[in-house]
């Protein structure tokens, strides 16, 4: 099924839980979460109490996407703020299985996130591990950024993989995706919709409804 995951990022903070409403009443499936530490991005976002305060303002499903060093420190903490979906960069994980294994120890959904540069390879043998792999779209550290052309082919080849392995895994892409070039995602094979400015710029409800309805014109039946 499509999804569309607007990213918190790009909301206006001094009224998060109002905007979170807003997204939910539009109908946005998920609320996509973007946890930077200084380290593994540039940036510095938020943590675990603000998912804590902002869990009441709606049931929507919480995909948290951590781009921390080490992310296995802090899996635990995540899943009891109220994360449902747990993201974490292969390039950040040591022991990406164990980090995996301890996701679904603590009961919520594993994703794991690649890099632009990262060989959608380095997965392969994950893959029947995970109920989501995120292709990021840009760089990650920051929103607002233009995609990168050649991530689409790597969405595509992921999807070859997949079917390959027929796997019926879910495929997110965040970073840069408009409603302008959408379509083009969806049609590589990604299901789950990462965008952040495109819907927080302007009418948010309107740009919710209008990405929804992309969504569901290309739904796969
Ligand atoms: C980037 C984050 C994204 C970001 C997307 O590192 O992972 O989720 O918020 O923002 P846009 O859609 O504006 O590129
Ligand atoms: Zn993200």
């Amino acid at each position: 099924m499509n999804c569309l995951s607007p990213s918190i990022l790009s909301a206006d903070f001094s009224k998060l839980g109002e905007q979170i409403r807003l997204l939910d009443e539009a109908g946005a499936d998920y609320v996509h979460i973007d946890v930077m530490d200084g380290s593994f991005v540039p940036s510095i976002s938020f943590g675990c109490p603000v998912i804590r305060s902002i869990r009441s303002c709606t049931e929507r499903l919480f995909d948290v996407h951590l781009m921390i060093d080490e992310p296995i420190r802090y899996i635990r903490d995540f899943a009891q703020a109220g994360a449902d979906l747990i993201t974490v960069h292969a390039e950040s994980c040591r022991h990406l299985d164990r980090t995996i294994e301890e996701i679904k120890r603590q009961g919520v959904l594993a994703g794991v996130a690649l890099n632009p540069s990262t060989p959608v390879d380095l997965i392969r043998h994950i893959l029947p591990k995970v109920d989501m792999v995120l292709i990021m779209t840009v760089n990650p550290g920051f929103g607002g950024q233009e995609l990168i052309p050649y991530t689409i082919d790597k969405v595509r080849e992921l999807k070859q993989l997949l079917n390959d392995l027929s796997l019926k895994t879910d495929i997110e892409v965040d970073g840069g995706i408009t409603l302008a070039n959408v379509r083009q995602v969806l049609e590589a094979g990604a299901n789950i919709i990462v965008a952040g400015s495109a819907v927080f710029r302007g009418d948010i409800r309107q740009n919710t409804e209008s990405f929804l309805s992309v969504l569901k014109e290309k739904e796969v039946r």
